[in-house]
């Protein structure tokens, strides 16, 4: 594991409803020319490498924000209807950022979308839960502010993880990645 210095607590929103794209994190957040350039030879390999990408969320109250897809983890390519999905919504629109939606359409808008994901299920942790999962799957964050969150969030750490961090983490710009995602 990752020290405890370097983990963090995830909190729920203040104001209002909010969700994150459906996203396989890392893959899903750099653009498409450092991807090819760097990485799209060797990600096959490095997605299954079980010394990465296993995250950990301990609650410390009831949690049912996260959703996953089972064993997407285990491919590297998306189905046609999850790449649909994903590009139904934006995440500017996920957080309702032009402020156009009641906070209880925005909470439907987010719960539909998260249900949409084929074969999406819901995870609920109870408090002390360990949740170990790997982040390279589907998966989301669903988040409204009237549900008390705070959930220890880390990941387990590797030597060899963290050289691949030390030297492919600068590319990940997550905000440009879903802007050209949505482009194409
Ligand atoms: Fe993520």
């Amino acid at each position: 594991m990752q020290p405890t210095a370097d983990s963090t607590i995830l909190f729920g929103p203040r104001d209002r409803p909010w969700s994150t794209e459906w996203h396989r994190d890392f893959r899903d957040h750099i653009e498409e020319a450092p991807w090819e350039e760097h990485l799209a030879d060797k990600w096959g390999k490095t997605a299954n490498n079980f010394n990465f990408w296993n995250q950990v969320n301990c609650p410390l109250y009831e949690d049912n924000s996260t959703w996953y897809v089972p064993d997407s983890f285990q491919r590297v390519e998306n189905t046609m209807q999850e790449s649909e999905l994903y590009g139904s919504t934006t995440q500017e629109i996920l957080r309702d950022e032009t402020n156009e939606q009641s906070d209880e359409a925005l909470e439907l808008f987010c719960l539909n979308y998260c249900q949409a994901m084929p074969g999406a299920v819901q995870l609920v942790l109870n408090p002390g839960d360990f949740c170990i999962y790997r982040n390279i799957g589907w998966h989301i964050g669903n988040y409204v502010p009237y549900r008390k969150r705070m959930t220890l969030h880390t990941q387990c750490d590797t030597a060899d993880f963290l050289e691949f961090r030390e030297q492919y983490f600068n590319l990940l710009n997550a905000r440009a990645a879903s802007l050209e995602k949505h482009r194409s």
